[in-house]
Formats: C-alpha cells, structure tokens, sequence
C-alpha cells in the first residue's frame, strides 16, 4: 500500500523493452542516434506540429533551463507560492536562471487565477530598480491534482503575453492532466499560447526521461548550450530516446495515465463515502487529497498504509481544515493495483473503530 508518489514505480514493460533494445549494438552519442530521432518526430506527431525538442532525464532539470530559457538574470519568474519551481527544486531555478527572482502567487489548489495574475502584473511597478516580470510558470496538473483547462491556459496566457512574459509549463504529469481534461497535447499547450512546456515521461511509465519542448522556436536558440551546461546532454540519448518513442507509440502514455487516473478516482469514491472523511480538492487525476482526523494518520499507517502529509495553505477557505484534522496526498500511478486501493479503503474504513 504504497500511495507515496508516482515515481515509486519502475518503467513500463513496453518502455523497459525499448530500454533494452536500444541497449544493443552500436548508436551515435549525443542524440543523433536512431532511437532519439525517432522519438523527436513521434513528439512533432504528439504535438500536432513540429516542436523543437531536447530530452533530459529530470524533472528538475526541465524547468530549471526551461525557466532559464524565457527569463532573463534581470527578471522575476511568476509561479504559484507552492509549485515544485518555488518550493521543492532546491535553488536550481534561481541558479540556471542566474540571479532572476522568483515570485510565488496564491490560489487555490495550486492553481493562478486570470485575477490574481493581472492584479499582479497591472500593480507591479516599473522602474529600472525593480525585476520585471518575465516569465510565467503554470504546474499543469498542480501540485495539489488540480488541472488548467486549455481556456484557463490560454486566458493566462493571453494576459501574460499582453505584459511581455513567456509561459512555461511544468508538465511533470501532463499525461494525467490530458486524460483528466479529454484534449489533445496541441489544445494544452501551444495552441493556448504556452511557450514551452517540460514534458514528463518519468512519473507515467518511463524509467528516467523528460522533455523540454519548445514551440517558440526563437526561445529555443541557446538551449543545447544550457542543457549541455546543466549536465543533461547525454553521451548515451539513446536510452531516453528509446523511453520516448515506446512511451508515444500507440498511445501508451494514455494507457498508462488512464489507470492511474481510475484508480485515483476509485480511491477518491471510496474515501468519501466513509463518514468523517472528505477530499481537500477535486479528485480529478491521479491523486487524492483526503482531509482526515489527525490521529488517523498513525491508524493508517500502523496498518501499512505510505504517504505524505501534505499543505493545506492552497484550500478553498470553504475548505479549510478545522482543529485536530490533518491532510493526505495518497498518489496513483500506472502500476496501481485494484487490490492496494481496496487494502487501503479497509484500512480507512478500520479507522473509525475504537
Ligand atoms: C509538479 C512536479 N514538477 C516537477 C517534478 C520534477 O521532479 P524530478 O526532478 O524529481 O524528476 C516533480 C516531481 O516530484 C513534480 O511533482
């Protein structure tokens, strides 16, 4: 019952396949091989058009150079105040971004309101003295499960591109998001304005691989130099190449969305029809948020349940959590079986019993 994280997980069997395929005879380094450019045109086909794509093999790594690439070491970076760019990357923003600052914006469920945003961006004041805004960074799901709808990206983006800033999105689980919201990879991203995107493959079946895809091709100019600096220009590419092009073909990130997807929602179901618990946001992807008693955390535990507690700062106010309850992020990938979902309801159901 392990509900920790969707990295906990190996690679698919179809991604581990193409690892080890890819594993054999001779390749040319540094991403002219045969598996890479493959996986580059299964991303122009994913996209819809063509993109100008560079593999990496973090998340980290993708949006620290992403955010880099549309900010400059004189600029502020918008996130929402508790994205995986503001809280959980350990500076690397800020360094590859060499001195730009980042500013951290509320809302609810880890998402920016189109208010919140031109509120900001109308009331900053100008002045050689100050770090304009230059770039944007969306988490597309959010850190608390929560998705963007492609409106809602291009609204954001809209106001954005009106005040001279470039969008990033940070895709870490964009497959669940796209499954979530039933709209193609184009509808998400370039086609509401974003500028660039960090795909992730990692969290939905690869074993280590992520893209930064660019679909301002002008922003993409210094790139290979950026990620070459940041380390992540791999001699071997064709091991993330091969990730790549398995986890593209025929959809499979899909299949494998999907079931962390349903299982999150099974999960959700279940957890809300047991009284005195309640979920902090809409279970809407691959994970549950589940507002609880506080001392049935160790309840949970002690019957071999794995999570985080989570932040309750980013709840609705109608939602907040009342003394003596706490909040669980319980998160499902595309390995999670039936009966780990089932095992962990009893165990919330053993909860109440004295
Ligand atoms: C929203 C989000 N973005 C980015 C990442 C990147 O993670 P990593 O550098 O661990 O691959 C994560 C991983 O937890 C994440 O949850």
């Amino acid at each position: 019952m392990n509900f920790t994280s969707d990295n906990i997980t190996g690679a698919s069997e179809k991604v581990l396949a193409a690892i080890i395929a890819s594993n054999r005879g001779k390749a040319t380094p540094y991403g002219k091989d045969e598996a890479t450019l493959r996986a580059h045109a299964a991303l122009d086909a994913f996209f819809g058009r063509k993109v100008t794509a560079f593999l990496l093999t973090t998340g980290t790594a993708a949006n620290a150079l992403a955010c880099a690439a549309i900010c400059p070491p004189w600029g502020t970076l918008l996130t929402h105040q508790e994205s995986h760019v503001m809280e959980d990357e350990c500076g690397a923003p800020e360094f590859f971004m060499a001195g730009a600052k980042i500013t951290g914006l509320p809302g609810i469920g880890g998402k920016i309101s189109p208010h919140t945003l031109r509120a900001y961006l109308e009331g900053d004041a100008q002045g050689a003295n100050r770090p304009p805004v230059r770039g944007l960074s969306l988490s597309n799901g959010t850190e608390f499960g929560q998705v963007y709808t492609p409106g809602e990206v291009a609204d954001l983006c809209a106001l954005a591109h009106a005040h001279g800033v470039k969008v990033h999105m940070d895709g870490a689980r964009f497959s669940n998001a796209l499954v979530s919201l039933g709209c193609s990879p184009a509808a998400l991203t370039w086609q509401a304005g974003v500028d660039v995107l960090s795909l992730g493959g990692t969290k939905n079946g690869c074993l280590m691989a992520e893209a930064v895809i660019f679909f301002d091709d002008a922003l993409a100019q210094d790139f290979i130099f950026r990620r070459k600096r940041g380390g992540q220009t791999l001699s071997k590419a064709r091991l993330i190449g091969a990730q790549f092009e398995a986890f593209l073909d025929q959809d499979h990130w899909r299949d494998l969305a999907s079931h962390a997807n349903a299982m999150a929602k099974r999960l959700a179901d279940g957890l809300t029809s047991i009284p005195g618990l309640r979920l902090g946001w809409p279970c809407v992807m691959n994970e549950v948020f589940l507002i609880l008693p506080a001392e049935g955390i160790d309840k949970l535990r002690a019957h071999g349940a794995l999570f985080y507690e989570w932040s309750g700062h980013s709840l609705a106010p109608d939602h907040a959590l009342q003394p003596g309850e706490a909040i669980i992020r319980l998160v499902t990938s595309f390995e999670t079986r039936a009966e780990e979902v089932e095992a962990l309801l009893t165990a919330a159901r053993g909860m109440n019993a004295r």
